[in-house]
């Protein structure tokens, strides 16, 4: 197996192929663990993790914080709106005063793209990106990577079309970077507002028909329409992309037998996807997240510096 040497997680795009691929591999070895009766693993004990959110998560940060436990790290999560980041205090001064306890690593999450690489910059202990504003969003990413290749098997020549926002989409870059390296073929799909005009220097195809774009799809990601980020004014109504964009049952007729149907979540039932698509049979939107518990298992362990004959000798 490739050597992991990074001390931080920052993006996909940093990452060559046979870094993911490692990923890849140990999350297999973590996803054991959560079989067995007693999922707990030594091999972070003594190690604090701690969980920096500016913004809202339900699937990131739960699952970070569940994986360093299920390692043995102690885990501490700060909440934001709770914190002396209200009284004004910076991104730099919070995570210094922060890594003052002695922490070993910072997982964040922020609105501004390149957040955690200024952290990585001014502090000695890893970062790891949970999501920069419109850059990068690599576990996802990796926990996209995990669930295709466990179900499908292979990457190179797979065709993934990815649905929606990619404009304002994080999950759309970092997946771009990983599965084109991975050698997977990409085409983004979404109304022109929404499609970057670089991206196709990111190696991906670009379609703005959905019926075109599945058409012969081996996995197709949907994106959530992120009210939030101004993806309302994208498109003349909320009706109108559901028409032509929705994952919805009558576009399940142009989908190949065994496609499978993603979404990173949280899902808006109605817009991006219908009800029956989100809990039908191709839908494997509930196994990324099992899978996203042992991609950042994996994530902390390579993070963490430990030696391969550790990990063996404790799994
Ligand atoms: N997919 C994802 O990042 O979800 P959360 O915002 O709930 O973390």
């Amino acid at each position: 197996m490739h050597k992991w040497n990074r001390k931080h997680l920052l993006s996909i795009e940093e990452l060559s192929r046979e870094e993911i691929l490692t990923v890849l591999q140990t999350a297999e070895s973590f996803k054991d663990i959560s079989l067995r009766p007693i999922k707990k693993s030594p091999v972070l004990r003594g190690k604090t993790i701690v969980l920096l959110f500016y913004e809202p998560s339900t699937r990131t940060s739960n699952s970070f914080s569940l994986a360093a436990k299920r390692l043995s790290a102690d885990v501490v999560n700060i909440s934001v709106n709770a914190s002396s980041v209200q009284k004004g205090e910076s991104l730099i001064d919070t995570a210094k005063n922060i890594e003052a306890l002695k922490i070993h690593t910072i997982i964040i999450r922020h609105s501004r793209a390149g957040a955690p690489m200024i952290l990585a910059r001014h502090i000695d202990a890893s970062v790891i990106n949970a999501g920069d504003g419109y850059h990068e969003h690599p576990t996802q990413a990796l926990l996209d990577m995990f669930t295709i290749k466990q179900r499908k098997g292979f990457f190179e020549g797979l065709k993934v079309t990815i649905v929606g926002d990619i404009l304002h989409s994080r999950v759309a870059r970092s997946n771009i970077w990983g599965l084109s390296k991975l050698g997977a073929e990409v085409t983004v799909c979404g109304p022109p507002t929404m499609i970057p005009v670089d991206i196709e220097a990111m190696g991906a195809k670009v379609s703005y028909n959905l019926k075109e774009a599945v058409a012969d799809a081996d996995v197709v990601n949907l994106l959530r329409v992120q009210f939030e980020r101004e993806s309302g004014v994208l498109f003349p109504s909320v009706r109108e992309y559901a028409a032509m964009f929705s994952m919805d049952d009558e576009m399940e007729k142009y989908l190949k037998e065994d496609a499978l149907i993603m979404h990173p979540g949280p899902i808006n039932r109605g817009v991006e996807i219908s009800s029956r698509m989100a809990d039908g049979k191709r839908s494997v939107i509930l196994e990324q997240v099992t899978n996203g518990l042992a991609v950042r298992m994996a994530v902390l362990y390579l993070i963490s510096g430990e030696k391969e004959k550790t990990r063996k000798s404790s799994l």
